[in-house]
């Protein structure tokens, strides 16, 4: 694989599972990785820990917690008093909650991490992507996004903000799969709205991978089943294996001038149909611009 090296790239949630490992490979390949994360003793052991076996110091921990608003914008000021460039923006955080919660900000808390939260970073942190392009977001979806992916009911997208927040007919699944298609409509568009400024969109699944924290809100023996029984049928990946795909996307000299595709297993591949409703990922456009009180 022949690599083009840009030098400073962002990862959210890079404390655990993928992001960390994504993370750890792109400080090996020599950027500046910033490790974008909400849990600042955790991240600095873990840095601590790659720095002594590395020898490497070409990284940092910034505090982000995607689930506030006040945050993003916090850690986007906090980056911009850095004056660094910015090649490379990986929104790999995630979650999936069994269990109703809302985030800092009142609104259901997988939509608001998994989908606004990063809406917002990524329009306040345009700018340095196009003043440093030929730059790449990376978006870091899943295949759960598409209802001909059997795994429980398929995703049901709800347009304001109430039905969102409708703690009496929460499903955690549902909710995680819209987010995932709200990641596949907001790189589509995004991807549209930035045709000829150098900046390309790539929206990945990095496979079903049991062993993350992903499902930490699950009981024991389900997680106990996953980590040791599921990881073993044929169709889950290694943790390796996905973090591989999320570096692949980022850095890849095959996808360079390729934007607004998704990818599955390291190939370009399509996505569900509903998400290339053009309407559908205007207005969702449109909504998370009020939602997160912002005029791009
Ligand atoms: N694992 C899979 O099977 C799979 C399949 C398809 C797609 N994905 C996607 O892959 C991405 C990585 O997931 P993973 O499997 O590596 O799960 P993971 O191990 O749970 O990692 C998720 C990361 O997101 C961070 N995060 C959660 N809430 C946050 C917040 N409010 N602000 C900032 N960071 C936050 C977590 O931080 P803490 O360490 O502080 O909790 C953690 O670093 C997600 O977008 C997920 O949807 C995963």
């Amino acid at each position: 694989m022949k690599m083009s090296i840009p030098k400073v790239c962002i990862v959210t949630g890079s404390s655990s599972g993928l992001g960390f490992l994504t993370a750890k490979k792109l400080v090996a390949k020599d950027f500046h990785v910033i490790f974008a994360c909400r849990d600042e003793v955790k991240t600095m052991s873990l840095l601590q820990k790659m720095k002594e076996e590395s020898g490497r110091s070409n990284f940092e921990f910034m505090e982000l917690d995607l689930s506030s608003f006040d945050s993003i914008r916090r850690f986007v000021d906090d980056f911009h008093n850095k004056k660094l460039p910015l090649n490379l923006l990986i929104n790999n955080a995630g979650v999936h909650c069994k269990t109703f919660k809302k985030s800092n900000d009142g609104i259901e808390y997988s939509f608001a991490v998994n989908h606004l939260g990063h809406f917002l970073l990524t329009n306040l942190l345009l700018d340095d992507l196009k003043r440093s392009s030929p730059s790449r977001i990376v978006i870091v979806s899943s295949k759960l996004h598409n209802p001909n992916v059997r795994h429980g009911n398929p995703p049901n997208f709800k347009w304001n903000l109430d039905e969102i927040n409708n703690e009496m007919e929460y499903d955690g699944m549902i909710a995680y799969k819209n987010s995932k298609l709200a990641n596949v409509w907001f790189s589509y568009e995004l991807a549209r709205r930035l045709e000829n400024t150098g900046i390309d969109v790539i929206v990945i699944c990095p496979g079903f991978v049991p062993t993350t924290g992903l499902h930490r809100d699950v009981n024991i023996f389900q997680r106990y089943f996953m980590y040791y029984i599921l990881s073993l049928f044929p169709f889950a990946r290694t943790e390796d294996f996905g973090s591989e795909c999320e570096v692949f996307a980022a850095i890849s000299d095959t996808l360079n001038g390729k934007t607004g595709v998704f990818m599955s297993d390291m190939k370009e591949t399509r996505s569900s149909e509903e998400s290339y409703n053009v309407e559908k990922a205007k207005r969702l456009w449109d909504l998370s611009e009020q939602w997160t009180h912002q005029n791009i």
